[in-house]
């Protein structure tokens, strides 16, 4: 009876203990540089064909743009070559349906939604080598299974 405030606390403290865990992990995650690395932007549709190109360009000093629409059932660009890429922002548009953009084996997955552009901006590991498959991981139809691009990352 005389000891019920002392394991309250020993209760509360854990809590403190184990919040403290928890948001120190992300605080560190944070510096690490680990961050959610995407955006959403509003892109109307009867715009899009003047203003989004489907394509790659070379911003210098290892930083690439590409721009990618994703459709019933397919990337364009189907398939996207970088030349040591220090930082890649991808823009990924769809003018049908809901699609999904996930490189495999990475952390970059967004989902692309009509009259919006995903903005992913990715830094490639330097052990990221070789040819990387993307596919979409929205179910979008009879051709979902078949819906992928290649992205080649040489270093
Ligand atoms: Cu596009 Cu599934």
């Amino acid at each position: 009876m005389e000891n019920k405030g002392g394991r309250e606390f020993i209760w509360i403290a854990s809590v403190v203990v184990v919040l403290a865990i928890f948001l120190g992990s992300i605080a560190y995650a944070l510096r690490l540089g680990y961050s959610v690395a995407s955006e959403v932007s509003v892109m109307p549709l009867e715009k899009a064909a003047g203003l989004f190109q489907p394509g790659v360009k070379d911003l210098g000093d290892g930083r690439y743009q590409v721009d990618i629409i994703a459709f019933l059932w397919g990337f364009r660009p189907a398939r996207v070559e970088l030349n040591n890429p220090r930082e890649i922002i991808l823009r990924i548009y769809s003018n049908d349906v809901i699609h999904g953009f996930q490189i495999v084996g990475t952390n970059v997955n967004v989902m692309v939604i009509p009259g919006y552009i995903a903005t992913v901006i990715w830094r490639p590991p330097q052990n990221i080598n070789g040819t990387l498959l993307v596919i979409c991981n929205e179910y979008c139809g009879i051709g979902h299974s078949g819906m992928y691009m290649e992205i080649v990352i040489k270093r």
